[in-house]
């Protein structure tokens, strides 16, 4: 079958390399991709969001299946489009994407199918948005409703931090995000992210990992889109999967099937879990990144199998085969990143790292240019090792970063600390 990835990122680069494992994958075409993408499929230069665009690819390479990566595109509509034309795709509709393209609509769902997270309120005026944070105090969290690309979360542990934010949010410093303020209880405890895949009826749990949200070490300095993650997350027991799925996932995605408005593609539950009991931070509408390169290493061939079963409507048959395994993502970002980085910088060393089934070195954002590789993002690779253990995976992991020849590129030293150190 003739299969198009949407996105450019480290994520697509592992969800490329997953379905090129799987021999149902006869052609494979990513668009735009990077340049890691390159070296293993065919990429075409288009933009992800542009619905025209991607339906002329689609007739022009005979596409059988899409497999859409970021939010922008699902928040766009894509999705709907590519099914309107007869296309297989994987990913939900816009209606259903607001589940992470609106705060306020998730809580809702939550509010509707009793879901735990965090209390919360909804200001579209500054003042009565002040008048809140001074009755309830700091910590506090204040989130500008919409897609802010991760930055429109300010946890605020004083309330001069809370009442800036509200100035910012109002002031205009997250573009129309910030016309609509979130403002929620600040919740304790570990963080960790949890994947489902849903079909609109059936809900598979596919995986659980932790990221490192912080761009430096001892989860110190701004937050990014993450710095490093691994799988599976020792927080998420048995016991804590159970509950998450019947208190949070398994109701929500009720109650978009109720408002007609029914789930296809995966879910990312962000969770905060204290005392054994999971509370929903946020949903995405996708996988995340890095943590999808951890799961696909993980999973291999057979996440191709489950896309499609998902996009197919036969969830219910599917079982994940899973090894008894572990695995990390290092992110090495350009100096600077999160805040202003330089572009176009050199970037050596790749060859001398062995790509197997258990180590892959992921591209996010490198183009090459002249015979060179060249850094173009914020975050540029995502070196990715799996193991028997933890230590093995983390070991593998930094042994590939240590081969990387990039002056200007910066890692966190210290991604697994927690799970490491218990
Ligand atoms: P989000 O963009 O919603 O994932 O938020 C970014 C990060 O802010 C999360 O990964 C959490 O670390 C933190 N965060 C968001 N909401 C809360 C909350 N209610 N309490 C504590 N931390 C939060
Ligand atoms: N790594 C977090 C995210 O993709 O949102």
């Amino acid at each position: 079958m003739n299969i198009l990835i949407l996105g450019s990122g480290g994520r697509e680069h592992a969800l490329a390399w997953a379905v090129l494992q799987n021999p149902k994958c006869d052609k494979l075409i990513v668009a735009p991709g990077n340049g890691g993408i390159e070296t293993i499929a065919q990429c075409a230069a288009i933009n992800a969001e542009d619905t025209g665009a991607v339906l002329d690819l689609c007739a022009e390479e005979a596409i059988d299946f899409v497999i859409i990566g970021p939010e922008a595109p699902l928040a766009a509509g894509v999705a709907d489009a590519l099914r309107d034309a007869g296309i297989l795709t994987f990913g939900p509709s816009k209606a259903a994407a607001e589940l992470e393209a609106s705060k306020s609509f998730t809580k809702a769902i939550c509010d509707a199918s009793n879901a735990p997270t965090a209390a919360y309120a909804r200001f579209t005026e500054a003042g009565p948005a002040k008048d809140y944070i001074r009755a309830r105090g700091a910590p506090i969290v204040v989130k500008a409703d919409g897609l802010a690309a991760g930055k429109g979360v300010i946890v605020a542990m004083d309330q001069e931090t809370a009442l800036a934010a509200i100035d910012d949010m109002f002031g205009g410093a997250f573009g129309g995000a910030g016309a609509d303020v979130v403002i929620e209880e600040f919740l304790d405890g570990e963080e960790a992210s949890f994947f489902v895949l849903s079909d609109g009826t059936s809900v598979l749990p596919i995986g659980t990992a932790q990221d490192h949200k912080r761009a430096y070490d001892g989860d110190e300095g701004p937050n990014t889109g993450g710095m490093g993650a691994y799988s599976p997350a020792p927080v998420m027991t048995d016991a804590i999967i159970r509950k998450t799925m019947e208190e949070i996932i398994e109701p929500s995605m009720a109650e978009m099937a109720k408002r007609g408005a029914p789930f296809q593609g995966v879910l990312f539950a962000g969770l905060m879990i204290k005392d054994g009991q999971p509370k929903l931070i946020e949903y995405n509408v996708r996988f995340g990144d890095p943590e999808c390169q951890c799961l696909m290493l993980r999973l291999g061939a057979q996440a191709l199998d489950l896309m499609l079963a998902t996009a197919e409507g036969r969830l219910a048959e599917m079982a994940v085969n899973w090894a008894d395994d572990h695995a990390m993502t290092v992110v090495m970002a350009a100096k600077g990143y999160p805040g202003p980085y330089e572009k176009g910088t050199e970037i050596n060393g790749l060859s001398a790292i062995a790509e197997t089934s258990h180590e892959m070195c992921f591209h996010a954002g490198t183009t090459r240019r002249d015979g060179k590789l060249l850094a173009t993002g914020g975050r540029v690779l995502a070196l990715t090792a799996r193991g028997d253990s933890l230590q093995e995976a983390r070991d593998r992991a930094y042994a590939m970063v240590e081969q990387v020849d990039w002056p200007e590129g910066f890692n966190r030293t210290d991604i697994g600390w927690r799970a490491l150190s218990d």
